[in-house]
């Protein structure tokens, strides 16, 4: 399962980037409205500093607007993902963008006839929200088995980008049921290589070590 770091953060990314574990990022208006910084710059460095595809998501209503956006957006570097939302506008911009190469994430998914339709528009990515699913009683981790299972049954290439993610949980779930990607915040990234067995085992080897007066160098 690849990493994308759901972030517009350039610190974070940077910090994460350096690990070489992070296959991608993705932004959302919020994100960038939290950085409090100029969009296109955000997007521009942080393309310098990841390799993969980095989501830069359209704020237009209209196919036509979303094309004009996308542009820009793709000008920026080539690593930049088209993201679009899961409208028919979105969808149909979708596939302009798609047969004319870029690729494109379609975002905001929260049933799977809409993952059905994105795949349909060669949409590269599919972002189905999970935490916001599980936020509203529903369970955010069926949605990915059953567009798993849709996919599988018709040989989509899109991949399923599992967005949303509020907990270490949801990352080991998206990883059994086959989701290609996850995209996940800094913190939680973090809290992945955590556990206390290890902590501790950590802390007797080493202080076991300091006791054979020994060093490595
Ligand atoms: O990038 C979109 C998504 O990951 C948003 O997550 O926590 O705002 O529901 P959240």
């Amino acid at each position: 399962m690849k990493f994308f770091v759901d972030s517009a953060d350039i610190e974070e990314i940077g910090e994460l980037a350096d690990t070489g574990l992070i296959d991608g990022v993705t932004t959302n208006p919020s994100l960038i409205a939290k950085s409090g910084r100029n969009f296109l710059d955000v997007i521009k460095e942080i393309c310098s500093v990841v390799e993969g595809p980095v989501s830069a998501e359209v704020t237009a209503l209209d196919s036509v607007t979303m094309l004009k956006e996308a542009e820009v957006l793709r000008g920026l570097a080539p690593n930049v993902a088209i993201k679009v939302p899961l409208t028919m506008d979105g969808l149909k911009a979708c596939k302009v963008l798609t047969d004319d190469g870029a690729k494109v994430n379609v975002t905001l998914c929260f049933n799977a006839n809409q993952a059905l339709l994105a795949a349909k528009a060669g949409a590269s990515y599919i972002s189905p929200f999970i935490g916001r699913l599980d936020d509203m009683g529903q369970d955010g981790m069926e949605l990915i088995e059953e567009i798993r299972e849709i996919y599988d049954n018709y040989d989509f290439d899109t991949e399923i980008l599992a967005a949303s993610i509020r907990n270490i949980n949801h990352v080991k779930s998206c990883a059994l049921i086959g989701a290609d990607v996850a995209t996940v915040p800094g913190s939680v990234i973090k809290q992945l290589a955590k556990h206390p067995l290890t902590d501790k085992g950590l802390e007797g080897f080493m202080a076991d070590w300091a006791k054979t007066g020994q060093s490595i160098l």
